[in-house]
């Protein structure tokens, strides 16, 4: 029913709306990569809201619903022939291995495919190669998959892991404190080094290269949950210098939903035994020919492809994954870091003018990425979050770790005027 109140709500919807809208509904508006409006148009992000939490579950866009779309009417009319006209599913794949090497400058073969960062984490901490005595460090700041993936590692097969805090506050951490908290935990039994690069219980970005001078004299495997740095630096892994980057895609990437990635040195694939059968034809030959395959692996087959989990999936998102990777080469790997740094800058510069607000998060670029964490004195930070959308219509989240801030995460989707907006709905909540 049609209700004065309703008439009025959806009166003001309009007037939101349209500084995205497309100009007329159904009409296409050529993709400029170029204009940071034409990119925010791509998205179908409820224009009623300001939202600032797109990077926990990344909205699809443009290229990416109409490649899942495509992918998944043609499996919808007749999955075994379409499947069979791709030759074999591994064509498909390879081209999103394709897609993914190129962004990340990274050779194709060096790269497992996944659902998620837990299941790539889950796959690499299970798999990781341990003598008796080894023991695999990480962190008190790490997110739940790696704990979980470490302590169930742990139940299984008894291997030693050790958590170590990296810096006593966030807000002041620096690199060498950081640094010199590895290079002082690391012990002769230590094999791996899990930590994640930018952790979303403070938003505090690892000094990753400098971890990792700090460990080339000596065997630890640096192993890194990448997921908020992936998709919003342009730093690539060679530059980063870790062993292992794991991530989802389904965050900053603005990927498929359910798709992500592992990515492993060359030289340091051996170290790792998969866990989940996979479907690279490659790996099925010997078993099709009643053969016994090789302990070590089976020749020709990278263990990167041996790594990504086999079964069906849900193709229409990970053949999807390509158009990801290429939506955002058009926009510019750099590019894209320099727009979510600058918003999640001029975030942190209003933030830390409004009263009662203490910032979490280092306000310098070489200590941060895109989460933006605080607390508000006297506040509860749900009923914060709350309060925000139910004032201003704006979407935040709680940080999900024992000690709760509130989290805003500026990304590629969003404006300096929305920017402008949080600080000004901030400080009036
Ligand atoms: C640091 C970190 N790692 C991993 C995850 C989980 O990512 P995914 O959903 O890709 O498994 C999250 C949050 O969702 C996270 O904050």
């Amino acid at each position: 029913m049609f209700t004065r109140k309703k008439l009025l709500q959806g009166a003001a919807a309009g007037i939101a709306a349209t500084a995205f809208a497309p100009r007329a509904l159904g009409e296409e508006v050529a993709f400029d990569p170029r204009n940071w409006t034409s990119v925010r148009a791509q998205f179908a992000l409820d224009p009623r809201v300001t939202n600032f939490s797109t990077f926990l579950l990344a909205p699809h866009p443009r290229p990416v619903r109409d490649a899942v779309a495509r992918y998944a009417r043609a499996l919808d009319r007749d999955a075994k022939r379409y499947l069979d006209r791709q030759e074999d599913m591994n064509a498909a794949e390879q081209r999103v291995r394709t897609a993914a090497a190129r962004y990340l400058d990274v050779a194709r073969d060096e790269l497992a495919l996944t659902d998620s960062t837990t299941m790539g984490l889950a796959l690499l901490y299970g798999g990781l190669q341990l003598s008796e005595d080894d023991e695999v460090l990480t962190t008190t700041h790490d997110f739940y998959s790696t704990h979980e993936a470490l302590r169930l590692r742990s139940l299984r097969t008894g291997a030693h892991v050790r958590k170590i805090p990296l810096y006593a506050n966030a807000r002041t951490a620096s690199v060498d404190e950081i640094v010199s908290s590895v290079r002082r935990s690391i012990t002769p039994r230590t094999r791996a080094l899990a930590v994640t690069w930018v952790h979303s219980s403070t938003g505090v970005k690892l000094p990753i290269r400098a971890i990792a001078d700090a460990l080339r004299a000596t065997p630890v495997l640096l192993c890194v949950d990448g997921v908020h740095g992936f998709g919003i630096e342009a730093t690539t892994p060679d530059q980063l210098g870790c062993d292992f980057l794991v991530s989802g895609c389904h965050k900053w990437l603005f990927g498929p939903r359910g798709t992500g990635l592992i990515w492993g040195r060359s030289d340091a694939w051996s170290a790792v035994t998969p866990t989940i059968p996979t479907f690279d034809g490659r790996a099925l030959r010997p078993w099709l020919e009643g053969q016994p395959p090789p302990p070590r692996g089976i020749p020709g087959l990278p263990r990167a492809a041996a790594m990504t989990p086999g079964g069906f999936h849900s193709f229409e998102h990970r053949w999807a994954l390509a158009d990801a990777f290429e939506f955002r080469r058009k926009i510019g790997r750099a590019r894209a870091a320099t727009r979510t740094h600058a918003l999640a800058q001029r975030l942190k510069d209003g933030l830390a003018e409004v009263k009662r607000v203490r910032l979490v998060t280092p306000h310098s670029a070489a200590l941060s990425a895109g989460l933006v964490c605080f607390e508000v004195e006297g506040r509860d930070p749900f009923e914060f979050v709350d309060r925000l959308y139910a004032r201003a219509r704006i979407v935040a989240s709680v940080t999900p770790y024992s000690r709760r801030y509130v989290r805003l995460g500026p990304t590629i989707a969003n404006t300096p005027a929305e920017v402008d907006r949080v600080i000004r709905a901030v400080s009036s909540a």
